[in-house]
């Protein structure tokens, strides 16, 4: 009951609130597991796509394991877009202002802005990027509907050649993301000690 008037609340009042002490990573399980989501690949030269980049700093991780050569980061950097996901509430010019000096001189980094279709859209028909991604990382949207097509455009238009992965495997959580994961794709192959999970395809 609490948590429903919070949810309530947190909807009528999301249009005035922006939470300026927002912290994306606050300990070090976020950075380990993104590598060892990497290091379980087994293989370098990695191309990835990220939908939902934020300020940069997951595909930062991912970039530092040297097993990167590409990176289609995918976010619309719109505030309010989910009234249970603290990120929604925070400043997105400043954060993608951030995104950008991480990032805007890293040749290995595309940044697409808008969302999966987008992303879609521009490359499905492009012989250099259709058919060459290895791993799609979904962490844009946080509920069912959201998680449910994210995972569905990528396996029909994405097709990657490795695994498709994600953050925020938590029942107790996020029960829409577990959710459309177990409905689409099955349990995880494995999950790491940051809530990410990974599904060989
Ligand atoms: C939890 S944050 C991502 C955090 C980032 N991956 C990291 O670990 O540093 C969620 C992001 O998803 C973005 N987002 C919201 N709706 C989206 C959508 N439909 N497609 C892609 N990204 C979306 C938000 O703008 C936000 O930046």
């Amino acid at each position: 009951m609490i948590r429903f008037l919070k949810r309530c609340a947190r909807r009528v009042l999301a249009p005035l609130l922006k939470n300026k002490n927002f912290v994306m990573r606050p300990d070090g399980e976020s950075r380990k597991g993104l590598v060892q989501l990497i290091d379980s690949l087994g293989q370098d030269s990695l191309t990835l796509v990220e939908i939902g980049s934020y300020n940069g700093e997951s595909a930062e991780i991912f970039l530092a394991t040297g097993k990167v050569k590409r990176i289609y980061c995918v976010d619309p950097w719109q505030m309010y877009y989910d009234p249970d996901d603290g990120a929604a509430f925070t400043d997105m010019v400043k954060v993608e202002a951030d995104f950008d000096r991480r990032h805007a001189s890293d040749s290995r980094v595309v940044k697409v802005r808008g969302t999966v279709d987008t992303f879609v859209e521009k490359y499905a028909n492009d012989s250099e990027v259709s058919g060459k991604i290895d791993l799609v990382y979904i962490d844009g949207l946080h509920t069912y509907e959201g998680v449910h097509h994210d995972i569905e455009m990528t396996l029909a238009h994405i097709k990657p050649r490795i695994a498709i992965a994600g953050h925020d495997y938590h029942r107790d959580g996020w029960p829409g993301i577990v959710k459309a994961i177990d409905e689409l794709l099955g349990a995880p192959d494995s999950t790491f000690p940051d809530g990410s999970w990974l599904k060989k395809v």
